[in-house]
């Protein structure tokens, strides 16, 4: 088994999931440390290297140890086991021959012990169907010896941050309701969301679909103390027009002709609680007007009645409209704008902010769920890269189907870009390279310009190690010269 030369530096790394972009020789890696979330200190990622061979099992634990982590590392399968009875297992490096054991079986036995352990197996001999074996036990990725340093811990980053996302997830549930982030905007945003939850005052939610304000609405409710009371949410672009009326007020036997019975209206439900009128924007001038009384006298008369009956609820509205220029174009009421206004809480879009992204994969797969097996999706750090960068028009809803679709599509296998949907592999990569791409050239000389702008791309990523790029290009390191040499 081979020994592998190590040299890295240890440094912080820009963002946790894109390769650096210094290049040649600046290879640096972020350091996770006991990181503090909210003042609380989250524990730090346990890795494990099952390898029998000293020197290469030392230099690994080394190396990896300098960039941050915490490492054990066992000689065989029982030294393994006792290790992973005694701790928790964020990641594992697992050898596949071991002198008292098969190094499949202690991962499986590790694994179903620890579900939530990434295992990464490493053999000296390449073949498909122990790669494939391995997979179907278990393993999240495999690699083959003698294994570039570079290459082994550019896999090995990506999942221990990973992980470290799934840990900041777990951490944070339950302390901010559903909502997890770790943007700033939104920090404070559900800071002065907490703040508004004590008071009865009226809260307008603006932001594009898909950012969350309904999951906003229910956090205000649920830390008022109107918690235990009714959250009544109305969608005001889906009541039919001619029913909006009913549905709100409530109507009175014999109002028309399909009221057969005396009916409470919505505004009456959410008495006691919260009234969230998602996408007010929609809601006929007319109604505007009925809203506009019942916000003033707090009262509500259903239709065909006469006994007004008081009421008490908070209201809540959410938008994706820019209701100032409707006010403007005079399609809203603007005495009723500024009764709704009293508290305007803006949710960014996601591309907005990006640090959301990897935490929310790791969330959305952490409740993936199918039937009642609950499955922890194998994203490979290329996917990662792309849905990091994809712009998702759709917000975090977008986002949330896509890793859905995964789930349902690839529970079982590494999930890497060609399995991504079209519209996100087009629109990220090929998308930010065409931008500032020039027109007007012949095709076979864009086409050369893209080829080298992408190998040097490669290169910069692993340091300028040929022999690495070569592979991750899927090209002989001649070739690659050869293409280097035409290029100059
Ligand atoms: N910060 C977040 N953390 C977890 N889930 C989120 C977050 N923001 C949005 N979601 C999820 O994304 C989906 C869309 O959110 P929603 O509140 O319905 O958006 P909107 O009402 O703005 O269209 C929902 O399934 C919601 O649970
Ligand atoms: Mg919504």
């Amino acid at each position: 088994m081979g020994v592998v030369a190590v040299s890295i530096k240890c440094g912080k790394f820009p963002h946790p999931l894109t390769p650096s972009r210094k290049g040649r020789g600046d290879c640096k890696y972020q350091t996770v440390k006991r990181c503090r979330i909210a003042g609380v200190t989250v524990s730090t990622v346990n890795i494990l290297i099952v390898e029998d061979d000293p020197l290469f099992g030392v230099s690994l634990k080394r190396s990896i140890e300098s960039a941050g982590y915490q490492v054990s590392l066992a000689k065989n399968g029982s030294e393994a086991l006792q290790i992973a009875s005694e701790q928790r297992l964020d990641l594992l490096l697992q050898d596949m021959q071991l002198p008292d054991s098969n190094g499949l079986d202690v991962m499986q036995d590790i694994l179903s012990n620890q579900p939530s352990c990434r295992a990464l197996v490493m053999t000296g001999y390449a073949s498909i169907e122990i790669a494939v074996e391995a997979m179907k036990r278990g393993a999240f990725d495999f690699v083959t010896k003698p294994i570039p340093m570079e290459l082994l811990i550019y896999k090995f980053r990506r999942l221990v941050e990973f992980r470290q996302m799934e840990i900041e997830v777990e951490f944070c549930q339950g302390k901010k309701g559903n909502i997890v982030s770790k943007s700033p905007i939104i920090r404070d945003l559900l800071a002065t969301a907490s703040l508004v939850a004590e008071t009865s005052s009226t809260v307008m939610i603006m932001g594009d679909s898909g950012t969350g304000k309904e999951l906003l609405a229910e956090y205000i409710h649920n830390a008022s103390k109107r918690k235990g009371k009714p959250l009544i949410k109305v969608n005001c672009a889906t009541i039919p027009e001619n029913l909006v009326e009913s549905e709100l007020f409530g109507v009175v036997k014999g109002a028309f002709t399909d009221a057969h019975k005396d009916k409470p209206g919505l505004i009456e439900e959410a008495d006691g609680g919260t009234l969230f009128l998602d996408e007010v924007g929609e809601l006929p001038l007319q109604m505007q007007a009925k809203l506009l009384r019942v916000l003033e006298e707090k009262k509500i008369t259903r239709v065909g009645g006469v006994r007004p009956r008081q009421t008490d609820f908070r209201l809540i509205t959410a938008t994706n409209r820019n209701l100032r220029s409707m006010v403007e174009e005079k399609t809203f009421r603007e005495d009723l704008w500024y009764r709704l206004n009293v508290i305007p809480l803006s949710i960014p879009q996601l591309r907005e902010r990006k640090e959301d992204i990897p935490l929310l994969i790791a969330y959305f797969q952490m409740h993936h769920q199918q039937g009642q097996e609950k499955l922890t999706l194998k994203i490979s750090p290329e996917a990662l890269d792309l849905l990091c960068c994809y712009s998702y028009p759709g917000n975090v809803r977008e986002l949330k189907n896509i890793v859905e679709q995964l789930g349902i599509l690839y529970a079982k296998e590494l999930i890497t870009p060609r399995h991504l949907p079209l519209s996100l592999r087009e629109s990220t990569w090929i998308g930010h390279l065409f931008e500032s791409f020039p027109v007007g050239r012949l095709l076979k000389d864009a086409v050369s310009d893209f080829e080298m702008r992408y190998i040097e791309k490669v290169l910069a990523s692993v340091s300028n190690k040929k022999n690495l790029a070569s592979e991750i290009l899927g090209i002989s390191r001649k070739s690659l010269w050869e293409k280097l040499v035409k290029a100059q």
